[in-house]
């Protein structure tokens, strides 16, 4: 029997909002989202519902949505929210599923949205009591490090911040690399913690390859029991708030290593680069200081 592991593609947010210098049309941000869909993609993080000050990448959300959660009724879409009114603006176009942000960085979380560790709290409980009906997964940035405080390393940390969180009925969690600053080693003891102290949590990982680790953290993620892998298409991402940051795990590395580790992907390798190719041609000359490993056939990274 084939192994399972859930992908999640997050390239349509996380990559799409590192892209600083222009705007990307609206029906080429489609275009990407389809053909990750038609390669097989079931989960998608695919937009966000964020102050478009703060990313103007992201101020066609409404218009994706439209777009996208029309043509897909019964796939796994969510968009990323940083407060009520953006959980508001996506329950209202019909969305059921969003992902809730927070910093276990006090000064990320303030740079990123602008809040202290309290009022985050307030504002994730405050969404899940005005929408009782909508599945509000939680992202931890910064996780195993921040671009302002550095590298972490007390998993009993991670384990005492999510207490409030779970306390307050969150199901899922998704442990963020922000900043691509995570080892092996680290991933399996913050993993094991959160697993050992909250066994019904469903877990998903989100590691950033700055320092090509993306791939080792992520297998090891796995082999200590994670439910869900993210990355995306073409390695890019980063959040505009971390200094530093850099691009994703990529979407077709991981296809392609798991597809030969027997895993059940569901995602076709050639059609997922064949979409990674397309991606970097609309969006060339906005690629630069992302890792993206489509210069030939093969995912192999010279
Ligand atoms: N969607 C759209 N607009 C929003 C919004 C949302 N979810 N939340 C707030 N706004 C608007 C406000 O109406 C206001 O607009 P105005 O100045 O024209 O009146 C402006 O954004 C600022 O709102 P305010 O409530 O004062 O928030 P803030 O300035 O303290 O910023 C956030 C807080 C959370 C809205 C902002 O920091 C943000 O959107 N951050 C997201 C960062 C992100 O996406 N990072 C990458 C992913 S991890
Ligand atoms: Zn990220």
């Amino acid at each position: 029997m084939s192994k399972k592991i859930q992908i999640c593609e997050v390239g349509p947010r996380d990559g799409f909002q590192s892209i600083k210098c222009a705007q990307i049309p609206t029906e080429q941000k489609i275009e990407i989202i389809e053909e990750l869909l038609a390669s097989g993609v079931k989960h998608m993080e695919f937009t966000s519902f964020v102050s478009p000050k703060a990313i103007p990448q992201m101020a066609d959300a409404a218009e994706v949505t439209r777009a996208v959660l029309a043509r897909h009724p019964d796939t796994d879409l969510f968009a990323l929210v940083p407060n009520l009114r953006g959980a508001s603006n996506a329950y209202e176009l019909g969305l059921r599923k969003v992902c809730y942000v927070v910093s276990l960085s006090a000064s990320h979380n303030k740079a990123n949205i602008n809040r202290t560790h309290e009022q985050s709290l307030d504002a994730y409980k405050e969404i899940r009591a005005t929408y009782p009906d909508m599945d509000v997964i939680v992202d931890l940035a910064t996780t195993f490090g921040c671009p302002f405080e550095g590298k972490y390393n007390d998993p009993a940390a991670v384990v005492a911040f999510l207490k409030d969180y779970v306390d307050a009925g969150m199901t899922e969690v998704c442990l963020c690399d922000t900043i691509g600053i995570a080892d092996p080693a680290q991933v399996k003891a913050v993993i094991s913690a959160v697993k050992d102290a909250y066994p019904s949590l469903r877990l998903a990982v989100h590691f950033h390859d700055t320092r090509g680790l993306g791939m080792v953290n992520t297998l090891t993620a796995m082999e200590a029991g994670v439910d869900e892998i993210q990355s995306t298409l073409g390695g890019l991402g980063g959040c505009p708030f971390a200094p530093g940051a850099s691009g994703n795990l990529a979407t077709e590395d991981a296809v392609w290593m798991l597809n030969e580790m027997g895993y059940d992907t569901g995602i076709s390798f050639s059609k997922i680069l064949a979409a990674a190719k397309h991606e970097k041609e609309l969006i060339e000359g906005n690629y630069s200081g992302h890792h993206i490993s489509i210069e030939n056939e093969t995912p192999c990274r010279a």
